[in-house]
């Protein structure tokens, strides 16, 4: 069943922190070789193909992400989010998600955090969002946007 209420196509925000847009030739071992536009255009089209429209965005500034969440709160029927190192540290990000309840809000990393060194186990974001994706690579995102699609 699409993601669909009437007529109306909804709009869910894909939102990538700092150092994402090196994917392709950042750590490719850890990453992967695919870069962030590829990623882009596999979450606009599983976005097509679920009925929704997927506005897919990076920025390297936590105020920024910071916004995006509230616009999201405005504008957006969920959010899939890679918080990336900020996933780590960011009390904003986690309240900021919290502030936009009851908007669903989707974590995802490409890599496994738990596998790698212990700061990467921990994330503030996590207790604030409906669930967490990670060590999946891209196929993460895809997976993200059809659990959105299910609850929205
Ligand atoms: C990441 C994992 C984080 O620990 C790291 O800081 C990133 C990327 C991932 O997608 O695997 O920048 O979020």
């Amino acid at each position: 069943m699409r993601a669909r209420k009437g007529n109306a196509v909804k709009t869910v925000f894909v939102i990538n922190g700092p150092n994402l847009n090196l994917l392709g030739k950042r750590e490719p071992s850890i990453y992967g070789g695919k870069d962030l536009e590829a990623i882009s255009k596999d979450c606009l089209q599983a976005g097509e193909d679920l009925g929704l429209m997927v506005d897919f965005r990076q920025s390297n500034h936590e105020g920024v992400l910071v916004d995006w969440l509230h616009e999201a709160g405005e504008q957006a029927a969920g959010v899939v989010i890679n918080p990336a190192g900020y996933g780590h540290t960011s009390i904003a990000l986690h309240d900021a998600i919290k502030a936009i309840a009851p908007l669903p809000v989707i974590e995802v990393h490409l890599s496994n955090i738990h596998a790698r060194e212990p700061f990467r186990h921990h994330t503030m974001t996590s207790p604030a969002v409906v669930g967490m994706i990670c060590g999946l690579g891209p196929t993460g995102y895809i997976l993200a946007l059809r659990a959105l699609a299910d609850r929205i």
